[in-house]
Order: C-alpha cells, then structure tokens, then sequence
C-alpha cells in the first residue's frame, strides 16, 4: 500500500456511514444560509427564462452516447445569453425553494437535498457579457458580476497549469462547496457526499452543452489554492470542488 492509499483509507475510515453521529442538525443548530455568503441582491444581471427555450431536446440515448470530452472549440463562436441560461438551469436550477429551511429541489440530485455548491463563471465568449468573472445566483437564476477583464481568466487558467481548453473556453464553469450545508446533517460524510454530488452537476453539464452542439472538458487537476485565491474563498467555508470548460464544438 502506498502512502497516498494509507491517506486515503483514513479518509475513508473517518467519514464511514453512521446514525449515533453527533451532527450540528442533531444538536439544534439553526439551518445553514441556503444563500451564497456575501451577495448584494442588487446588480443581478437576469437570465432568460430557462422553462421557455426550445434549445436542448435531444435525444438522451444519442446524446450519452455521442458524448466525448472536448479540448477544441471555435473559437469565433460566443454562447447566447439563452443557451448559458440553459447550461445553468440543467446543472443547478432551483424548481422549489423552502425559504425556511433553505432546502431547494433542483435538476440535479444532491445527498440531502443540502445543494453544498455555488456556480462561478469564467466566461470569455458569451454574447453581451463583458468578459470575467460571474457567480450564478442559483434561486434567482440571474448572474452577478464578480470581477471584470482578462486578468483573473489568465489567473484561473495558470491554476490548471494552462491547459489549453481553459484558456480557449467560451465559458469555463467553476464549482464551489460551502461544506457546512451538508456537514450539518452528515457530519464527516459530507465530504463524501460533496464529490458525489459534483459528479452529478459535471455529468448534467456534458450533456446539456452536448444536446445545443457545445462541448465540455471536466477539469480535475488544478491548484486548489490559486482557484481559491482568483474568487476570493478562504479554502475551508468555500472552496473550489470542480471545474469544466466548455465551448461551441470546432469544426
Ligand atoms: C474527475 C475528472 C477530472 C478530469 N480532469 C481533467 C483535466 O484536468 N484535464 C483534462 O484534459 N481532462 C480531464 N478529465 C477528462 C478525462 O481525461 C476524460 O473524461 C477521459 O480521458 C475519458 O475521455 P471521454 O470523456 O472523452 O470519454 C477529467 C475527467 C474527470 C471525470
């Protein structure tokens, strides 16, 4: 057994399965801020109207089937506002909101229904955004505007080490977790539950950019603390969980 085995069976080991764990939810502590941390509810840039698009109906047997990952896009291309509204409705879209509890329904599952993750948005080519960085206010479905320019998109390239997809990508999708919403209820699971989770939000993404003629590349291999340092999170109440690039498909 190597050592990064001997890591990782003791990760294993700390966050097995069980009922008697003494969790903040099991203690009374009042329910997590469904909320992302600090966010103006003014400025929000709206998002058409994701229920009324025609875009993206496909057929599901093609579509997982044709699905590769993609490392070159057009480079001319730019996304409408209608098909990044799209991407963001299938990956993380709110269909019900308890304001009490904070809990959503949304179109992709998450353990708990705790939805851990907040949406950053490199975007480089999207028609009427000015290039830079975006949140995606999940239960608003609008956009906030986070930082502006080229500079912050070279920082979170130079944090993949630069691989070329990232920095040629119309819009590179960047998810965070806020790891208390599901630590409160499952303890040390929840960082289980958190990258099982992120694979349901990343699979949603390849296929939906698949069904609108977009492709995407998961990026997995990045430097945590760079990614982290370019949004602004301090590493441990948020931090970078995954990233996907993604653009109009090159001939
Ligand atoms: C968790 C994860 C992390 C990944 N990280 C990267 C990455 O950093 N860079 C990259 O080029 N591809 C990355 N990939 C894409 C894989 O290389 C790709 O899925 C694999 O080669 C199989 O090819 P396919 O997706 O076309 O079937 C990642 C995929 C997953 C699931």
């Amino acid at each position: 057994m190597d050592k990064f085995d001997r890591v990782g069976a003791e990760f294993i080991r700390n966050s097995l399965y069980s009922h008697m764990e003494p969790t903040p939810e099991k203690q009374g502590a009042p329910f997590p801020d469904y909320l992302p941390p600090n966010y103006p509810d003014s400025d929000l840039i709206p998002l058409p109207d994701p229920t009324q698009s025609n875009l993206g109906h496909a057929d599901l047997r093609q579509i997982i089937e044709q699905r590769r990952s993609v490392r070159r896009y057009d480079e001319n291309a730019a996304l409408s506002m209608e098909e990044l509204s799209l991407l963001l409705w299938l990956t993380q879209g709110v269909k019900k909101l308890s304001e009490k509890t904070g809990r959503s329904l949304r179109t992709v599952p998450s353990a708990g229904a705790r939805h851990p993750f907040e949406t950053f948005l490199a975007v480089r080519r999207v028609e009427s955004l000015p290039i830079g960085v975006y949140q995606f206010i999940a239960h608003k479905h609008a956009l906030l505007p986070i930082s502006s320019g080229e500079e912050i998109l070279g920082q979170i390239g130079a944090a993949t080490g630069n691989q070329a997809q990232v920095l040629t990508a119309a819009v590179t999708f960047i998810w965070t977790a806020l790891p208390y919403r599901t630590s409160f209820r499952y303890g040390a699971r929840a960082y289980r539950y958190l990258f099982l989770d992120a694979g349901h939000v990343c699979q949603n993404l390849h296929l939906a950019a698949e069904s609108i003629g977009c492709g995407v590349c998961a990026i997995g291999a990045y430097d945590d603390e760079a990614v982290n340092a370019a949004l602004g999170l301090d590493g441990q109440q948020q931090f970078v969980i995954y990233m996907a690039s993604l653009g109009k498909k090159a001939a």
